[in-house]
């Protein structure tokens, strides 16, 4: 059973149809790759999911509910949050409260009155903890290596407590280290029945990790299925393996 689902999808940037009827479905418990070139609409795709972008047609079914627009603020309602390619953070606090500020989710400052309150504190330093920044709660986030700034956005992600969480490059720029370490919290959340979307360019981690791919081009559905079924089949390595 589907947690999330698009159908017929669309969207356009003048002249350049970036998601172009798009029926796709996330699974719980399920890492589906979404692969594609460069400005297939694989980031496109995230960004209207998650409200950043209204769709021109189409709908997406969250939680059994059909959605013609999505509202930026009520898409953590649904359980569904996302990293973004180019880090957001809140850069001028520490780590530890831009972990205070997803969890609590009152904007920065009621987030920071509330500092005190142990449930918080408790859930923010395993969440730390978890993305290997514990040492690092007291840097502001701007001082952070690029690395230690994705990982703090994981973070993030993993303190709205979703169901869903749509991943848009994670592990792009990361050392091996910290690309494990993302390895191991992607599984960790399989385990847990997260639906997550993992939007990747190296084959490698594809074939590791996910369970079903999605391959973009043109925002059109190229191919899905098996990741050693799909990237071995000619018209996706044309379209991407072979460029
Ligand atoms: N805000 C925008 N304004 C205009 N055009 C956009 C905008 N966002 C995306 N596009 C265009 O839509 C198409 C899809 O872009 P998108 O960023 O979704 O690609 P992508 O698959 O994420 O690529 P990459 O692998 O390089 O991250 C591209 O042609 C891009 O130039
Ligand atoms: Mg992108």
């Amino acid at each position: 059973m589907a947690i999330l689902q698009t159908h017929n999808l669309s969207k356009h940037f003048g002249g350049v149809h970036a998601l172009d009827r798009l029926s796709i479905q996330l699974k719980p418990g399920q890492i589906t790759g979404i692969i594609g070139p460069n400005g297939s609409g694989k980031s496109t795709l995230v960004n209207v999911l998650t409200g950043i972008y209204p769709s021109d047609s189409g709908a997406v079914i969250l939680g059994g509910e059909q959605l013609k627009t999505i509202r930026s603020p009520e898409v953590r309602d649904y359980g569904l949050t996302r990293t973004f390619q180019e880090v957001r953070l809140f850069e001028q606090i520490p780590a530890l409260d831009n972990i205070l500020v997803a969890l609590t989710e009152r904007g920065v400052f009621r987030a920071l009155f509330e500092r005190h309150k142990i449930l918080h504190q408790t859930r923010a330093r395993e969440i730390l903890e978890r993305v290997g920044l514990w040492e690092k709660r007291r840097a502001l986030a701007r001082e952070l290596s690029y690395g230690q700034r994705k990982l703090l956005e994981i973070g993030r992600a993993l303190a709205m407590d979703p169901k869903i969480i749509l991943f848009d490059e994670p592990y792009a720029g990361l050392f091996p280290e910290m690309m494990k370490q993302v390895n191991g919290i992607l599984r960790e959340l399989r385990t847990q029945g997260l639906a997550i979307a993992l939007i990747e360019h190296n084959m490698d981690l594809i074939r590791e990790l996910a369970d079903h791919v999605i391959v973009l081009d043109g925002g059109e559905l190229l191919a899905e299925g098996p990741p050693a079924e799909v990237l071995a089949r000619r018209e996706v390595i044309e379209a991407y393996l072979g460029e």
